[in-house]
């Protein structure tokens, strides 16, 4: 099984760190396709906790190379913040690779970021405020730097001063605040050239000549489906392709070499920052969710929006993303609720809409039809055999599996690399 990819099928945290560990001591490489370190997994090895932001999550399996690729936009302070906390940990990060055609983040995009939020106001989308949507707007617009161009001061130098002549005008006129300096963001790029030079590659073509040689990939998405910038709940979304196909454009290697896309989704549903959320939950039953589930941020520390499993958004994912496995994260978190509400279908305006609306405006005003599922009391956590759950989990997790249109192979009962319950392996 040569490549994977790896996705969240919801808005985000659903445990993609936890996932990509568990696959961890089988595959030779793990890619990070998109975003940057507005990502945060939280992966649990024994009693070692891990917060990781920009580096793939493979980075915590020995035997794996990790890769930045192309579709990634890197802030090379936070690259070298993170390399070193893990190297004083005891992790090998020597094998990292990064590719040459990813774009950075520098002083100005993440300024711009914090800004145009603070500008928006109450119709703020609520982002991590690390630069990612102002340094993917500029590759779009082509004035984006790339890691490339830290190797040639001349070229730099041309890339920062045109890319800042307009932001300067907007930051001081628009923005009131200081023009930012082409020398202070040139000084600060070439101060980690040394040290990034035996990084960066051609990580297509390694990738590529790994898959030739039978080597298995697994590529890891950051954020999730609903906050795709083509098929999430835009504009509340992020700026990159979250979904499976963002691993072609976003890594150089193509789509007819991909062979199995795993997704991975909440037993409920949580978001962070803004926008619509039809099951969102208000009430003590939500206050649950968050306090079972620990839902705050591994990135800002916000408390997550909690809300019940969105059987349209499931399947949703599974369209889009050509799911063929789906990992059940967190049913330990729902042990104690006598009942379990799923939304089936929604509400939109008196009329019954069972997939998710294509018109934000329905989205918005979709209302969730509840479908309630009796719940369970016993610890789940020792369970690592699908016959160990409660006859209850097990019936929730058949219900929501015929409703989500692929097979749920494996379902997390804990945080540790452990405790999960496997039903057909992810890699055969
Ligand atoms: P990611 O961004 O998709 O990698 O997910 P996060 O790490 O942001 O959030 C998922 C959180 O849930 C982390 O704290 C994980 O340690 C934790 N987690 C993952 N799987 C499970 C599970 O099956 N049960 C419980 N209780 N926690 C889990
Ligand atoms: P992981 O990989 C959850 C959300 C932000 C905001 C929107 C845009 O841990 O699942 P951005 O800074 O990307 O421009 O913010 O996207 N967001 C995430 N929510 N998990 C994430 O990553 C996220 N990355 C971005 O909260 O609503
Ligand atoms: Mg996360």
């Amino acid at each position: 099984m040569p490549a994977i990819v790896l996705i969240g099928a919801q808005w985000g945290d659903e445990g993609k760190g936890k996932a990509t560990d568990l696959l961890g001591d089988r595959v030779d490489y793990v890619v990070k396709f998109n975003g940057g370190n507005n990502a945060g997994h939280t992966v649990v090895v024994g009693d070692k906790k891990y917060a990781l932001h920009l580096l793939p999550s493979g980075i915590l399996s020995p035997g794996v190379t990790p890769v930045i690729s192309n579709g990634v936009v890197v802030d090379i302070e936070v690259l070298f913040h993170e390399l070193e906390a893990l190297a004083a940990r005891g992790v090998d990060v020597s094998k990292l690779l990064v590719s040459a055609n990813a774009h950075v983040i520098t002083a100005y995009h993440r300024t711009l970021d914090k800004v145009t939020e603070r500008f928006l106001g109450k119709k703020q989308i609520g982002t991590t405020g690390r630069g990612i949507g102002p340094s993917y707007a500029d590759k779009i617009n082509r004035v984006g730097i790339r890691i490339q161009d830290l190797f040639d001061e001349g070229i730099l130098r041309q890339k920062v001063e045109g890319a800042l002549d307009l932001k300067n005008h907007i930051l001081v006129k628009v923005y009131n605040r200081r023009a930012i300096t082409a020398d202070e963001v040139i000084d600060d790029l070439l101060s980690y050239t040394d040290r990034l030079r035996p990084m960066v590659a051609d990580t297509s073509l390694v990738l590529n000549r790994a898959l030739d040689e039978g080597k298995t990939v697994l590529f890891e998405g950051g954020q999730a489906t609903m906050l795709d910038v083509d098929h999430g709940t835009y504009p509340f979304v992020t700026s990159s392709n979250a979904t499976s196909g963002g691993a072609a454009t976003g890594s150089g290697v193509a789509p007819n070499r991909i062979d199995r896309v795993i997704a991975v989704v909440k037993a409920y549903t949580t978001r962070v920052g803004a926008g619509p959320f039809p099951t969102e939950l208000f009430d003590e039953s939500g206050e649950f969710l968050r306090s079972q589930g620990f839902e705050f941020g591994t990135t800002t520390g916000r408390p997550r929006r909690c809300g019940w499993y969105d059987a349209p958004i499931a399947r949703y994912s599974a369209r889009i993303n050509g799911v063929t496995d789906f990992v059940l994260t967190k049913l330990d978190v729902l042990t104690g609720l006598e009942k379990i509400p799923v939304c089936v279908a929604y509400d939109v305006e008196g009329v019954r809409v069972d997939e998710v609306p294509v018109s934000q405006s329905d989205f918005h005003h979709a209302v969730p039809i509840y479908e309630e599922f009796p719940g369970w009391s016993e610890d789940i956590t020792g369970a690592r055999e699908f016959s160990d759950l409660p006859v209850n989990a097990q019936n929730y997790v058949l219900a929501i599996e015929k409703m989500s249109n692929a097979r749920i192979s494996a379902i997390g009962v804990g945080p540790g690399r452990d405790e999960i319950v496997v039903r057909h392996d992810l890699l055969e």
